[in-house]
C-alpha cells in the first residue's frame, strides 16, 4: 500500500509539472531566457516550480480534487468528540484511480463513492501530517461521503468546560494543518471548496462557522451554514458557545458571551470603519459580512482571520479600542490570504507580510501616520530581535521563503513572515512610489482572487508587473530579500519621534536624571508604554520595580499588551510582589504570544520550578498548539 502510494505520488508530480509547465509559460517575459548557458539560480528556481508540492498534505489534487463539501455533524461535549459525515462533490481526472484525504487521528467508519460502500485505506501515520485517506475512485465518480468521529484529543479542537455560571464552549482552529483533526479533507492551502453544512449542538448554545451565520439561538440547537465562496480547509471554523450578536454597522457585528457582549460591541465600534478602508485601498469586499467572534481567553492565537468571522481573543478588550490593530489584521486577511492564498506553508509570507503591510495602511488611514509608524516602530524591533534569535538557531529560517517539509509548519510562524515580509513590500511601496504601488496590489488581488500564490511565481509575476524597471528591481534587490538571510542593509527606515521620545526617557530614568514620579505616564499611550517597559534593562532591580509600580499602578493596568511587557520585566528583575498576577493570568490566559516569553523568562531567571508548578495548573486549559510549544520550553513529560 505505502510503496505503491509512493510509486504513484511521484507519478502525480512528474502530472503535476507537466501541467504546471503549461500554466506558467505564458508568463514568462522574454528575459527570462537570455542566459542560455549555465543554468542560472532562478532557471533553477523555475524549474523547482514546476514541481510545486504542498509537502504537508497527502492529497493528489492532478488526480482528484474536492470542489464542494456538504457537512453534518453533530458535536458531543460529554464525549468530547464531533461525529458526522462530509460529503465531497469532486473533480476527477480522465485516468485517476483514487482519491486522497487528509485525516489525522479521526475514527473513519465508512466511505461511499456515488452512494456505494468503497474499501478505503488508511496510510501509515506521520508526524505532523496524519494518515493519508484512500479512496478508489472511477474518471465518473462524482461525489465521496465519509463518515467519522474525531478523537477527543484533536489537536484543533479545544472544549472549555462549563465553570459555574459559565456555559462550556468549543472551538476550533485549524491553520495550518488542523484541520484534518477534524474533517476528513484535502488539507493543502492550494485546493479549494465551497461548503454548507448542518450541525447539531446542545441546547442552549450557539454554533458559528466560517460562513454565513445565525444571529440568533435556535430552540433545537441545530444550525444550518453556507459558504458560497471557496476557501481553502485551513480556513474551516466551528464555534459553540453560549454567545450574543450585537450589530456595530451595515456590515459588521460583534459576537461575544453575555458578560462580555458589551464591551466587545464598545471596543470594536469601529469596525465598519476599518472596513471601509480597507476596500476604499485595495477593492471591494469579497466575502459579503465581516463579523468578529470573541473566544474565551484560552485562545492560543491573538486572531484567526475565518472568513465571514473572524476569530480573537478576548485580551484585545482593553477598554479604550487601542488594541484595534489587531482586527485590522485580520480584516486584512480577507484580501491577502482569504483571496490569494499562499499555495504551501513555505511561501506563508505571501499571506502574513502582505496582511501587515495592509493593516499598517489601514491603520494609517484611519488612526493617521503617525499612529501607524508607532506599530511599524514596535514591528521593526521586534524583528530585529527576532532575525537575532533565529541566526543563532537556524539561519535559513530567515528567508521569506521556507522550507519546512519534514517540520511543523507552525516553525514558521515567526516575525520573519510577518515584519520581513512587512518591510519588503514598504521597500518596493517607497521604491516605486505609493500610487504605482497600491495600483499594482489592487491589481494583483484581482487577478489571483481565490487562487493559490507560490512565491515563485509572484517573483514572476513581480518582475512582469511591478519590476520590469531594471533600475528599480536593482535598487529592490528582491533575490536577496526573499531567497537571502537576515535583514537586507536597504531595509526601509522607521522614524516615530514619539518613540524616539520614550528611549531618550527611559535612558534619564534608568540613570536616575528623571525621577519615577515625573515620568509622563499618564500622557502615554499604549505604544509608548510598551515600549518603555519592554525596553528597561533586564538586570533592573526589583526596588525600581517597585517605583513604578507604586507610583503608576502599573501592575494593574487594563492593556493585556501593557501588562505582559510589565509582567516580563518583574519576572526578569525578580519582583515578587507581582507574582500572583503572573500566575492568574497564565492560568485563565492561553495566548501564546505571551504565554512564551512568559514561561521563558522564568526558565532563565533560574525559577524553572515555580514555571513548572504553574504549568501543571494551567496545561489543561491551553490548546494544542499553545502546549506543543510550552512542552518543548518547559521540557514538559
Ligand atoms: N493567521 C494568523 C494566525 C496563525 C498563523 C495561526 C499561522 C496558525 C498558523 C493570524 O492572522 C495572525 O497573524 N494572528 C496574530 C495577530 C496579528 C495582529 C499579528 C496573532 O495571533 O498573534
Ligand atoms: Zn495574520
Amino acid at each position: 500500500m505505502n510503496l505503491h502510494l509512493a510509486t504513484s505520488r511521484m507519478l502525480a508530480l512528474v502530472l503535476s509539472g507537466t501541467l504546471l509547465l503549461a500554466g506558467c509559460s505564458e508568463g514568462e517575459s522574454p528575459s527570462d531566457s537570455t542566459n542560455s548557458s549555465a543554468p542560472s539560480a532562478k532557471a533553477q528556481r523555475i524549474a523547482a516550480m514546476k514541481q510545486v508540492t504542498d509537502q504537508h498534505s497527502f492529497a493528489r489534487p492532478e488526480e482528484a480534487r474536492i470542489t464542494h463539501l456538504n457537512w453534518k455533524a453533530k458535536v458531543d461535549f460529554d464525549a468530547r468528540t464531533i461525529s458526522g459525515t462530509a460529503t465531497y462533490d469532486i473533480e476527477v481526472a480522465a485516468d485517476a484511480e483514487r482519491i486522497v484525504f487528509d485525516t489525522h487521528e479521526l475514527a473513519i467508519a465508512a466511505v461511499t463513492v456515488d452512494g456505494a460502500p468503497v474499501e478505503f485505506a488508511l496510510g501509515a501515520a506521520q508526524p505532523f501530517l496524519g494518515q493519508p485517506l484512500s479512496v478508489p475512485i472511477a474518471p465518473g465518480s462524482k461525489q465521496v461521503a465519509i463518515q467519522y468521529t474525531s478523537d477527543p484529543g484533536a489537536d484543533a479542537l479545544l472544549w472549555v468546560e462549563a465553570q459555574g455560571e459559565k456555559s462550556p464552549f468549543l472551538f476550533t482552529q485549524s491553520q495550518a494543518i488542523l484541520a484534518r483533526t477534524w474533517m476528513p479533507v484535502q488539507d493543502s492551502p492550494g485546493i479549494r471548496f465551497s461548503y454548507d453544512a448542518e450541525v447539531e449542538v446542545p441546547q442552549g448554545l450557539m454554533a458559528l462557522m466560517s460562513a454565513e451565520n445565525p444571529t440568533e439561538m435556535s430552540s433545537d440547537g441545530r444550525y444550518a451554514f453556507r459558504m458560497a465562496q471557496p476557501i481553502p480547509a485551513y480556513l474551516l471554523a466551528l464555534a459553540v458557545g453560549e454567545v450574543e450578536f450585537r450589530s456595530v454597522g451595515d456590515r459588521c457585528a460583534v459576537y461575544a458571551v453575555p458578560e462580555l457582549i458589551e464591551d466587545a460591541a464598545y471596543e470594536f465600534a469601529e469596525m465598519e470603519q476599518l472596513l471601509l478602508a480597507a476596500e476604499e485601498l485595495y477593492g471591494r469586499y469579497a466575502w459579503d459580512r465581516y463579523d468578529l467572534l470573541i473566544l474565551p481567553a484560552a485562545f492560543p492565537f491573538g486572531g484567526m482571520e475565518n472568513p465571514r468571522l473572524t476569530f480573537a481573543t478576548p485580551t484585545i478588550i482593553a477598554g479604550d479600542r487601542s488594541l484595534v490593530a489587531l482586527v485590522a489584521h485580520e480584516l486584512a486577511h480577507s484580501w491577502s490570504g482569504n483571496l490569494v492564498t499562499n499555495a504551501t506553508w513555505d511561501d506563508f509570507w505571501l499571506n502574513e507580510g502582505f496582511t501587515v503591510y495592509f493593516e499598517q495602511r489601514i491603520m494609517e488611514a484611519v488612526y493617521g501616520r503617525e499612529t501607524s509608524e508607532m506599530l511599524a516602530t514596535l514591528s521593526y524591533q521586534g524583528l530585529v530581535d527576532e532575525v537575532d534569535a533565529i541566526s543563532d538557531l537556524n539561519p535559513d529560517d530567515t528567508h521569506l521563503k521556507l522550507h519546512l517539509a519534514g517540520r511543523n509548519p507552525d516553525d514558521g510562524m515567526t516575525a520573519i513572515a510577518y515584519d520581513k515580509g512587512y518591510f519588503f513590500l514598504r521597500l518596493m511601496e517607497e521604491t516605486v512610489g505609493r500610487e504605482r504601488f497600491d495600483d499594482w496590489l489592487k491589481g494583483y488581488f484581482e487577478a489571483y482572487a481565490f487562487k493559490g500564490m507560490d512565491t515563485e511565481r509572484f517573483v514572476e509575476y513581480l518582475d512582469r508587473t511591478l519590476l520590469s524597471d531594471p533600475d528599480e528591481k536593482t535598487a529592490v534587490g528582491l533575490e536577496n530579500w526573499i531567497y537571502g538571510p537576515g535583514l537586507p542593509d536597504n531595509c526601509p527606515k522607521v522614524a516615530s519621534p514619539r518613540i524616539e521620545r520614550v528611549d531618550t526617557t527611559l535612558a534619564s530614568w534608568e540613570s536616575g536624571r528623571l525621577a519615577t514620579a515625573d515620568l509622563p505616564w499618564n500622557d502615554w499611550i499604549y505604544q509608548e508604554r510598551y515600549r518603555f517597559l519592554s525596553n528597561i534593562a533586564d538586570d533592573t532591580p526589583a526596588a525600581r520595580m517597585a517605583e513604578l509600580d507604586a507610583a503608576w499602578g502599573i501592575g494593574s493596568t487594563g492593556n493585556n499588551e501593557v501588562l505582559f511587557a510589565w509582567m516580563e520585566q518583574a519576572i526578569r528583575s525578580g519582583y515578587t510582589p507581582t507574582y500572583p498576577r503572573v500566575e492568574q493570568f497564565l492560568v485563565e490566559v492561553g495566548r501564546r504570544k505571551f504565554l512564551t516569553p512568559l514561561y521563558r523568562a522564568m526558565k532563565e531567571t533560574d525559577n524553572l520550578d515555580m514555571a513548572r508548578d504553574i504549568y501543571r495548573k494551567a496545561r489543561p486549559g491551553y490548546h494544542a498548539v499553545a502546549t506543543g510549544t510550552m512542552d518543548e520550553l518547559l521540557d514538559w513529560k
